[in-house]
């Protein structure tokens, strides 16, 4: 598939098949996403694979629980919206594979030149690891579509970020930062209309 092709293709996908997927394509994909451009070429990630359905589910039912534990506006919508936002956060237990992206920190060469911690420096640079991996995600999204898959990018699930962590043994300086469903989709899907694209940019010449 021609990579314009696939741009124009991808599309959000969140409901699948039981179709097993082949981890040696998930590798590919994970690869593919490592070819990212990243700052100063450092690749401050790295994936976990997940498909034991138990533990699926134990996540899931812990981002629930957070959700739930919100506070809540006086909203008569306010319970709805929570169960709608609820099931984007956790419809990842159903999903052949979930890849949770772990940022890990990366080195900056200002650090031995300026008095500036690294993670003020990281502030400033308005956070080049998390744009390294969103870099990264989209490869990964991209490539699920050239190779027959449909994916979904959640931050969703990062309301149980730290009982994640710990589900995953991911601990200090890394962070789990995101998650990446990949399967067969169920049924066939229409890309979604983006509007106003004309609008997102302005020329000053
Ligand atoms: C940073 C980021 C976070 C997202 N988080 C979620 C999420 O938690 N749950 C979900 O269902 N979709 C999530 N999405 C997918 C968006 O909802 C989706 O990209 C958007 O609705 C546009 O649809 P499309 O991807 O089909 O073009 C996320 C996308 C991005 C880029």
């Amino acid at each position: 598939m021609e990579l314009k092709a696939a741009i124009e293709a991808r599309t959000s996908i969140r409901v699948f098949s039981d179709e097993k997927v082949d981890m040696a394509d998930i590798r590919e994909m994970v690869r593919l996403g490592g070819l990212a451009p990243s700052v100063n070429n450092f690749q401050p990630w790295r994936y976990i694979a997940v498909t034991n359905r138990k533990l699926l589910n134990e996540i899931a039912d812990l981002v629930a629980q957070k959700i739930d534990e919100l506070p809540a506006t006086k909203s008569i919508a306010a319970a709805n919206v929570k169960k709608q936002v609820t099931w984007f956060s956790t419809f990842f237990k159903d999903a052949p594979v979930l890849l949770v992206l772990v940022t890990k920190p990366y080195v900056t060469v200002l650090e031995s030149a300026v008095e500036l911690s690294h993670d003020e420096i990281n502030l400033l640079r308005n956070h080049p690891d998390i744009q390294s991996a969103g870099a990264s995600i989209q490869n990964i999204l991209l490539a699920a579509v050239d190779m027959g898959y449909g994916a979904c990018w959640l931050s969703g699930a990062m309301f149980a970020r730290r009982e994640i962590e710990k589900m995953l043994k991911i601990s200090e300086p890394e962070k789990a930062l995101a998650f990446v469903v990949i399967g067969k989709p169920r049924s066939e899907h229409k890309p979604k209309a983006k509007p106003n694209l004309a609008e997102s940019m302005e020329i000053i010449e």
